[in-house]
């Protein structure tokens, strides 16, 4: 089957067999084609309950399948390749939650999205790139333990000097590969350009950015704005969905290194197979771990949404 046919063949069998396909913004647009909903990991959170279908198809990274399947346990949910895992979300576990937790014993605990089921149940509260500000904001404890991403979270702590912050020494590898040299070089090159990045970027660029924000932040800000120019510091799959959907305007990668490798692994044949049951990964989370990382994940929907 060429691309249209196996696109066309995708339609058809999410009818057929009551399927709702999620797409991360970091998935090939073909993906995109075919989703139901295409969004950062905020947008798939609130998009998870509100799916109508019995079953749910994520285009992304485990740990987006695990909340759809946290939110919605009532579904059936499927990782369409069941390699793509986030790196970050490995960096930490539930006993080294329990661990800091000793370290930090009046200090709430706030965890990104990009973590595993199993250590959610031992943290206070998840945040994602475009919630975290409202969610932090709006809890009234003082000490923040932020974990896994010392980056987002330092941006965070810049933007709110009343609370006191302790992190972790994670981070995201792709994200970090940008450096404060890439900023100084693409401001050489293109001049009249914005610069906007995720704030998973290390502090030195995000402190240059005309713009940080989600991945869907990002491109909301470009396809609003005035410029013609943007230099865009998170994965590169955001270039070239900005340039086939802002054709007028001219998109830069910040740096080539941006690219994951866990993001970009699954294919519209993946997806295929997955809803043939040849391959991907059903999400299996007994009751109790549901139950216990549902807890942080409804306050991040309560704060957040
Ligand atoms: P978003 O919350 O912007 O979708 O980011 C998720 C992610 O993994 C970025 O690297
Ligand atoms: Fe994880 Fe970074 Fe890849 Fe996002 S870009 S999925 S944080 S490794």
């Amino acid at each position: 089957m060429d691309k249209k046919e196996l696109q066309a063949e995708i339609l058809r069998l999410k009818k057929e067999k009551d399927i709702c396909i999620l797409a991360h913004a970091y998935q090939d647009h073909e993906l995109w084609e075919v989703a139901d909903y295409m969004g950062d990991s905020f947008g798939l959170s609130l998009q998870a309950q509100k799916a109508e279908q019995k079953n749910v198809i994520m285009c992304g990274v485990r740990f987006m399948a695990e909340t759809v399947k946290i939110l919605a346990p009532e579904k059936r949910v499927w990782i369409a390749n069941d390699k793509a895992g986030c790196p970050m979300a490995r960096q930490m576990n539930r006993m080294d939650v329990l661990e800091l937790r000793k370290k930090y014993p009046d200090y709430t605990v706030c965890a990104y999205i990009n973590t595993t089921a199993d250590m959610k149940r031992a943290v206070d509260v998840v945040v994602t790139s475009s919630s975290a500000m409202k969610i932090i904001s709006k809890l009234p404890d003082e000490k923040i333990l932020f974990i896994p991403d010392p980056n987002l979270g330092g941006w965070i702590a810049e933007q709110m000097p009343d609370k006191t912050f302790a992190f972790y020494d994670g981070g995201c590898p792709t994200h970090m590969l940008i450096s404060a040299k890439d900023v100084e070089e693409a401001r050489r090159l293109h001049p009249e350009a914005n610069i906007l990045v995720h704030p998973e970027c290390l502090k030195e660029v995000v402190s240059q950015a005309d713009y940080v924000g989600s991945t869907t932040g990002i491109m909301k800000y470009a396809k609003e704005s005035d410029k013609k120019e943007f230099v865009i510091g998170t994965e590169n799959s955001i270039v070239a969905h900005l340039q086939i959907e802002c054709p007028d305007k001219t998109f830069y990668a910040l740096s080539p290194l941006c690219v994951c490798s866990n993001m970009r692994i699954t294919t519209l044949e993946d997806l295929y197979g997955c809803m043939m049951g040849t391959c991907g990964d059903e999400i299996l989370l007994s009751p109790q771990e549901i139950e216990e990382a549902r807890r942080p994940i409804d306050r991040m929907i309560e704060l957040g949404g």
